[in-house]
């Protein structure tokens, strides 16, 4: 039986891809390529020596979708697809709804229809809110400030409630903190259209030149040196973690949320020096200030993703980083 990987081809779950091809997994990715390319396919399959079926499809398509699950013998959806930029979300609200909320409806209801009750969501620390204190567990109450935010939670709401309506369902929320890095072949990595909005892909634009220093959203912050702090995880370790959700859904089901972070924070300047030494060059940046909707401090509790999956981030900051400028170096036009 297959895996089918909703947005495969993007960051994380082209990522994904290649840890479950490579634990032996046979993997169906579909992807509409609204924000990744086709060519990843191909790189999974260079990385893994394995294949993988593609389907270009939408999942507001539900023809589409029933056309996967009727040519396949699907076991389990690992579902990333989804819009995920927080500041395009606040102009174009229905966008975010219509896309992430009424797409996942569509699959879980395709789901059902072939008997498929198993999903890995790609559920986000955004859940969190702005008031809870880090380190950040699972059973903290929860609050969103952003439509983005707001379909991620929906979605936990919804998945629980399909749990509740039937037992028969398993569904692993995953939290994520803040991923980055790349594959250590250099072939996969971040790839956002446009202006990106996220502090790595802007330190590789400052080195590069692409758009001027960075600019570092608040120095006056309470924390050790007055910018944010965050729980940066690679992108590698993000993989693995949700190879060990599947594994955990095979033997049960209901429903679980779960972190996926370190559980150690890093300030923005930390990163730029961190990045700064490892890769041998200057990262230019400027001081602004804050950054509507930033906490000062945002960190994984990592307990329970080591107790259930017996899974802990093994990569430090300084791989993170080096292997995010390998990937900018091995892809440069
Ligand atoms: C952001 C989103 C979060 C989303 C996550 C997905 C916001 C407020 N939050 O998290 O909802 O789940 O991305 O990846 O957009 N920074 C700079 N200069 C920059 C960019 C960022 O100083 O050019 C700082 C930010 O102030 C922050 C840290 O770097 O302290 C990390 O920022 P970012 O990568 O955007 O992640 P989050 O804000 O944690």
């Amino acid at each position: 039986m297959a895996i089918l990987v909703s947005g495969g081809t993007g960051f994380i779950g082209s990522h994904t891809c290649v840890e479950l091809l490579n634990k032996g997994e046979e993997v169906i990715i579909f992807d509409n390529l609204s924000n990744s390319k086709r060519e990843v396919v191909g790189k999974i399959e260079r990385i893994t020596g394995k294949k993988a079926k593609f389907y270009k499809a939408d999942m507001l398509d539900k023809d589409a979708l029933e056309k996967i699950f009727g040519e396949n013998d699907i076991e389990a959806v690992v579902h990333f697809a989804g819009y995920k930029a927080v500041g395009e979300s606040v102009h174009v609200p229905l966008k975010y709804f219509e896309n992430n909320i009424v797409g996942t409806i569509y699959l879980c209801e395709t789901m059902k229809k072939h008997n498929c009750k198993k999903m890995v969501f790609s559920s986000s620390a955004t859940v969190y809110g702005m008031k809870n204190k880090s380190p950040l567990s699972e059973e903290m109450p929860l609050s969103v400030t952003n439509p983005y935010g707001r379909t991620k939670l929906m979605i936990e709401d919804m998945l629980r409630d399909i749990c509740t309506a039937d037992s028969e369902w398993g569904v692993m929320l995953l939290r994520y903190f803040n991923p980055i890095g790349a594959h250590k072949s250099g072939l996969i990595g971040e790839d956002p259209n446009g202006i990106p909005t996220n502090l790595l892909p802007n330190i590789v634009n400052a080195v590069t030149k692409k758009n001027g220093p960075l600019k570092v959203f608040g120095s006056d912050y309470p924390t050790r040196d007055g910018s944010c702090v965050r729980d940066y995880i690679h992108v590698e370790d993000l993989a693995a973690g949700h190879v060990c959700a599947l594994k955990e859904l095979r033997r049960r089901n209901g429903i679980e949320a779960v972190n996926l972070g370190t559980g150690n924070g890093y300030s923005v300047f930390e990163i730029i020096d961190a990045f700064e030494k490892v890769n041998g060059v200057k990262v230019p940046y400027e001081i602004v200030g804050r950054r509507d909707g930033d906490v000062a401090e945002c960190y994984a509790n990592p307990e329970k993703a080591k107790r259930i999956f017996k899974w802990n981030a093994t990569r430090g900051i300084s791989e993170m980083c080096a292997d995010l400028w390998n990937y900018v170096l091995t892809n440069r036009k």
